[in-house]
């Protein structure tokens, strides 16, 4: 019989360093919110990844770390099973995390005042990459349709597509914050058109870190496994932080299957010293997806029945704020429109009304007037007390 793993524990993290908990008081004036915002999860890692890490503080030294043959072959072993898809060694090109990653990338394939296309509302790292690097920031904004579910405004990337200075595109899917898993027939649409079917020297990069929450009976199919041409003109990134609460650790990888694109990546890599890696965090991806299975198997059930649970929640009792429709993730995308659009007015409503602690929609950029978002990896009674108190404070 299978072990089952208790996500319902409240684990105190208060004075741990975290941001999520430690930096309450700075940025929302309070320290005893709930908080549902930085995107980490309330659950402890699996304990086959802490006993592993256990194995190697064993070892007293903990120096320059490369990635060994595990590394590599524990990605293909988790690509082979989950997409069927075979992943070359030197496809696999280990970063210290996904945004250094995407600023590489920025750096790598785009020039000064050069475009890059953003999907936004979206990760707010996103767009900070691009400005802070000095390059110009395009917005193909999602459409929102009637049922609240977000889709691809296809007639405006066709406009954006044609200036030649518009480098490269960075997709987020699953998408954060509006839940979105962007199916092949859009992945494909979108990759043609930015890239005049292929006959420009335009890329396509995707965040996927998210790609492992996904909601029973939906599907995500990773960038670079959907057709050779895509292949070839992309960079598709992934961690194992999300899924197995390992953030801090800083370690992700990038899948690079064309090799100028890889040369160029890397060298970039290599002039901004991004190259290292960490021992801790090597060594948590290798446990977890070496044992983590089981694990991440019923993490995703808990948090699609939160997600159920949220809908129903604020269905009935809140409906003054709609739940997004969502297909992956262990966030949501609120509209609040109703409560008020001014952001500092749903702050201090959430903050000072609630004793909540949610992400402002105005850091995803256009089209976050109105909304915040919220994380619900976290247990279901922290969820419901989050939710009651909005209940109570709307309705009381
Ligand atoms: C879409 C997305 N990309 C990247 C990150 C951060 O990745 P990393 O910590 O590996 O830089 C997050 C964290 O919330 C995220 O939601």
């Amino acid at each position: 019989m299978c072990k089952v793993f208790d996500f319902d524990q409240i684990i105190n993290r208060y004075n741990t360093d975290s941001f999520k908990y430690d930096m309450m008081k700075k940025l929302f004036g309070k320290s005893d919110l709930i908080p549902l915002w930085v995107a980490d999860m309330e659950f402890a890692t699996p304990k086959c990844v802490i006993d592993e890490m256990y194995n190697r503080l064993k070892h007293p030294i903990f120096s320059y770390t490369l990635c060994g043959e595990d590394f590599y072959n524990l990605i293909n072993k988790r690509m082979q099973k989950k997409y069927g898809v075979v992943v070359h060694r030197d496809w696999i090109v280990q970063v210290p995390g996904v945004v250094p990653a995407l600023a590489i990338c920025v750096y790598a394939f785009s020039n000064d005042n050069q475009g890059v296309v953003i999907q936004p509302p979206v990760y707010g790292p996103f767009a900070e990459t691009i400005v802070g690097n000095n390059r110009r920031l395009v917005e193909n904004n999602l459409i929102r349709n009637l049922d609240g579910s977000f889709s691809i405004d296809f007639n405006d990337i066709q406009d954006i597509a044609i200036n030649p200075d518009n480098k490269m595109m960075i997709i987020c899917n699953p998408h954060n914050p509006v839940g979105r898993i962007w199916n092949t027939n859009e992945i494909v649409n979108i990759s043609n058109i930015f890239t005049n079917n292929f006959n420009s020297d335009k890329i396509i990069i995707e965040d996927a870190i998210h790609c492992d929450i996904v909601y029973p009976g939906e599907k995500y199919t990773p960038l670079f496994s959907i057709n050779q041409q895509i292949e070839q003109n992309s960079i598709t990134i992934f961690s194992a932080s999300k899924t197995f609460n390992i953030a801090g650790l800083n370690c992700a990888y990038c899948i690079i299957p064309n090799a100028k694109i890889r040369r160029q990546f890397i060298k970039k890599q290599s002039e901004l010293h991004l190259m290292i890696s960490n021992i801790m965090g090597v060594t948590a991806q290798n446990a977890a997806y070496r044992n983590g299975q089981e694990w991440e198997n019923q993490l995703v059930k808990y948090i699609y029945n939160n997600y159920l649970f949220l809908n129903d929640f604020v269905n009935k009792y809140i409906p003054q704020i709609k739940v997004t429709k969502s297909q992956a993730t262990f966030l949501n995308w609120l509209d609040c429109s109703q409560i008020s659009c001014d952001n500092d007015v749903l702050k201090d409503f959430f903050v000072n009304k609630c004793g909540v602690a949610l992400n402002s929609g105005v850091d995803f950029g256009s089209g976050g007037a109105g909304f915040q978002r919220i994380n619900i990896g976290c247990p279901k009674s922290m969820l419901l007390n989050a939710l009651e108190n909005i209940a109570n404070a709307l309705n009381n």
